[in-house]
């Protein structure tokens, strides 16, 4: 029997333990979490995320900052609002949505974060401390989901071979290099492959654990992995449902009916990472909250 991992529900309970330890906090600091959620242009998919990001925020006790600002805005204009939200007592962390627009250097944005806020953990000094195994840092929200589920599905992970499929910075390789770590959680053998392979099911073919984050629908079918894999579908596709007529529907980078007949263990889409990487978000706000507060 094929194991349907249920990402929403793994959610809701993280969820409901954030909800209760800021409960907590608030009571004896009489102080809440804050969030500032920053997006730039009016991409239609960033806006649902954002507004879900603000709604989470809403059901935990953590206080969300929203910020939507047009295409036009400048890189300078974004300069200062981030160094604005950097330099306030009120926000414990600051996420801004990418993809940015094409006029505005991302690299420079996510450098002018502050690391202690940079909840998303995509500046610089997080990305090293990631690499080198330093704990005091946040892990980026999709593979830190993936690994949560990861481990609540397996239960000895050393020397399982972990294949990717994406070398994104946001999925791909932070995924990696979370997963090689000498740790309980972690300590896989790893392999990333991507668009340079010129078959990349001679690499899915050998996972035990495959993370598939290509970014396309339906990459990896049945005939691509082994009996008995577990697979992480990072992917959320919108395409036309060919059952509606005029609807559309949310498709994986995995053909999940095949993929799910060999596979031990798979994440639905939609229903399995999606939620995870909402909440893991809530987990670093929390975090960053503690850590600037000097709370244990
Ligand atoms: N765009 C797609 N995924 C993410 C994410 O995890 N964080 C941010 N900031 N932008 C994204």
């Amino acid at each position: 029997m094929t194991d349907v991992i249920d990402g929403k529900k793994v959610a809701e309970e993280i969820k409901n333990e954030i909800a209760r330890e800021v409960d907590l906090l608030k009571k004896k600091h009489d102080k809440q979490p804050g969030l500032a959620v920053v997006l730039v242009g009016e991409d239609p998919a960033s806006q649902v995320y954002v507004r879900m990001k603000g709604r989470d925020c809403e059901q935990v006790g953590i206080e969300s900052f929203q910020y939507t600002l047009p295409e036009e805005t400048t890189q300078e204009e974004l300069l200062k609002l981030v160094k604005e939200l950097n330099g306030r007592d009120d926000v414990d962390g600051i996420l801004v949505q990418l993809p940015l627009p094409a006029h505005i250097n991302e690299s420079l944005i996510l450098n002018t974060l502050d690391p202690k806020k940079d909840v998303d953990g995509f500046h610089p000094v997080n990305v090293g401390k990631l690499v080198t195994g330093d704990e005091d840092t946040f892990y980026p929200c999709t593979p830190y989901g993936c690994q949560e589920l990861i481990n609540r599905h397996v239960s000895d992970l050393k020397g399982k071979h972990l294949v990717i499929v994406g070398r994104s910075n946001i999925v791909g390789k932070p995924m990696a290099n979370l997963m090689v770590q000498k740790n309980q959680r972690a300590n896989c053998i790893v392999t990333i492959c991507h668009t340079a392979a010129p078959d990349i099911s001679y690499y899915t073919r050998q996972a035990d654990i495959l993370v598939v984050a290509a970014g396309r629908p339906e990459v990896v079918s049945g005939e691509m992995v082994k009996e008995g894999v577990v697979v992480i579908d990072v992917g959320i596709n919108r395409i036309d449902d060919p059952v509606n007529e005029g609807k559309k529907k949310l498709i994986g980078d995995v053909r999940y009916e095949d993929v799910a007949e060999k596979a031990s263990a798979i994440t639905p889409v939609p229903g399995g990472v999606g939620p995870m990487t909402r909440v893991m978000l809530l987990k670093n706000t929390l975090k960053a909250f503690k850590q600037h507060n000097n709370i244990a």
